[in-house]
């Protein structure tokens, strides 16, 4: 039996990792700079928690949650990270500690989606949330920050979608409104949103089924029925990303497919690179009734996740290219030992060195060194090692020199660096980023 990854989970191979770890770099600069700072919660949660936070009615909680009974707990892998991130601020009393928290996390969430492109059923979310704001210019700050982050990594066609779904008396005068669109329609809704329309009618707005967004043409604008306060805060949000310079537009329509959302609502998506029907890249709303519904204080909050394997979709930049590498040709056992410490010493110094342990000829020993893509590749022979030295290749200028062992590794180091100078700084970061 031949083995393959559960259908919408992907391998990540070495060759792609460069360009994962690339992208996190940058996006926890950018978070840090901002003042976040990283918090990692269990991959498992109680399911109630999520039942609870993202509402019962939704098509995350419905159909979409990988969820099993084990000693008579019900859990759940997280398919996404903003309860865990909420439900960790109430369990350690942070509110009582700062009076504002601003996290970042990074890693995989689970959702039994159907597989496409840019949709999987493990993907990867980098995530902000901020507790204890209330906002709007902290509203503001986040969408221009990530909008900047899209732009710093070179992606193009974007678009930032902007709106306002008030506070929870703005959504009960809403929902009424729309009932009042809606049930007179009823018969023509899918059978889904029909069994909706009671019990979360603004669900039916996120539908992709034509014939639910037929009956919602038309439907009252939510941003005409905000409360003074809910507009205030709104218009206040507008001037922020105006002074900010953030371009944006107001897409009244927009309700996102999470229940726990107050206020302010956005998107970023992207028309370029190689992503389809999946183009929203990142997306994020106030959630101000979370930590309060969850058993903690009335505290506000705010928060965004993009989805890494769209991102990198939408990347068209070309890698930045592999590190310069010293590769090192051990002729013998005791050459061997040679070539191990001295590989050691071209690490302690910050450059990658590979040793070929694998033993055989001079000539197969270049052969591999070739095809390894080295930059340099020092060869120890027996005659070698009782003479004091090592012989340096230089293997894309076929140039070859002998040198001292005791001075060999600062050699290859300014070698390489005269190749690459990012060569030490890009190998703190893994390969990452110029
Ligand atoms: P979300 O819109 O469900 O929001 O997901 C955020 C992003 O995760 C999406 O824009 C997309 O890039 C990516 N994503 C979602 N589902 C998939 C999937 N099946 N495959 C690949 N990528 C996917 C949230 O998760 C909220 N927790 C965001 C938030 C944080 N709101 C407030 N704070």
């Amino acid at each position: 039996m031949q083995f393959r990854a559960v259908k919408g989970m992907n391998d990540i191979l070495p060759d792609e990792v460069g360009r994962w770890q690339h992208l996190e770099h940058c996006f926890r600069r950018t978070a840090e700079l901002y003042g976040f700072r990283e918090i990692r919660t269990p991959l498992l949660e109680q399911t109630e928690l999520f039942v609870r936070s993202i509402g019962e009615t939704t098509d995350v909680v419905e159909k979409e949650m990988y969820t099993f009974q084990r000693s008579q707990e019900s859990l759940t892998l997280r398919p996404e990270g903003t309860a865990s991130a909420a439900r960790a601020y109430v369990e350690h009393s942070i509110h009582a500690q700062e009076p504002v928290s601003r996290w970042y996390y990074l890693g995989p969430m689970f959702r039994a989606e159907r597989p496409q492109r840019g949709r999987y059923r493990q993907f990867y979310q980098a995530g902000c949330e901020v507790f204890g704001d209330p906002g709007p210019a902290a509203d503001a700050e986040i969408i221009d920050m990530l909008y900047r982050l899209f732009q710093e990594l070179g992606i193009g066609g974007l678009q930032v979608a902007v709106n306002s779904i008030g506070g929870p008396e703005t959504r009960e005068r809403y929902r009424n409104a729309l009932l009042a669109h809606l049930r007179p329609k009823a018969a023509e809704l899918s059978e889904h949103a029909q069994s909706r329309l009671e019990a979360n009618p603004l669900r039916i707005l996120d539908s992709k089924d034509a014939r639910d967004q037929a009956a919602c043409a038309g439907a009252p604008s939510l941003l005409d029925q905000l409360s003074d306060t809910d507009r205030a805060h709104w218009q206040s949000l507008r001037g922020a990303l105006d002074a900010l310079g953030t371009p944006y537009q107001v897409e009244a329509g927009l309700v996102r497919g999470l229940d726990y959302y107050t206020r302010t609502l956005f998107e970023i998506r992207s028309t370029e690179g190689q992503l389809g029907a999946q183009n929203t890249l990142a997306g994020g709303g106030r959630y101000d009734g979370m930590v309060k519904g969850l058993g903690g204080p009335d505290v506000p909050a705010i928060g965004f996740a993009m989805g890494l394997e769209r991102i990198l979709l939408a990347m068209t930049r070309p890698d930045a290219p592999p590190l310069p590498f010293c590769f090192l040709a051990p002729i013998g056992a005791a050459a061997l030992h040679s070539a191990l410490v001295l590989a050691r010493e071209i690490r302690q110094l910050g450059c990658r060195a590979e040793v070929d342990g694998r033993g055989g000829s001079i000539k197969s020993m270049l052969r591999r060194a070739d095809s390894s893509g080295a930059r340099l590749c020092l060869v120890l022979g027996e005659s070698e090692l009782a003479r004091g030295v090592v012989q340096l290749k230089d293997l894309s200028q076929r140039s070859q020199h002998e040198l001292p062992r005791e001075d060999a590794a600062r050699f290859v180091v300014e070698q390489l660096r005269a190749v690459d100078p990012n060569a030490e700084a890009r190998s703190a970061v893994a390969g990452s980023d110029a």
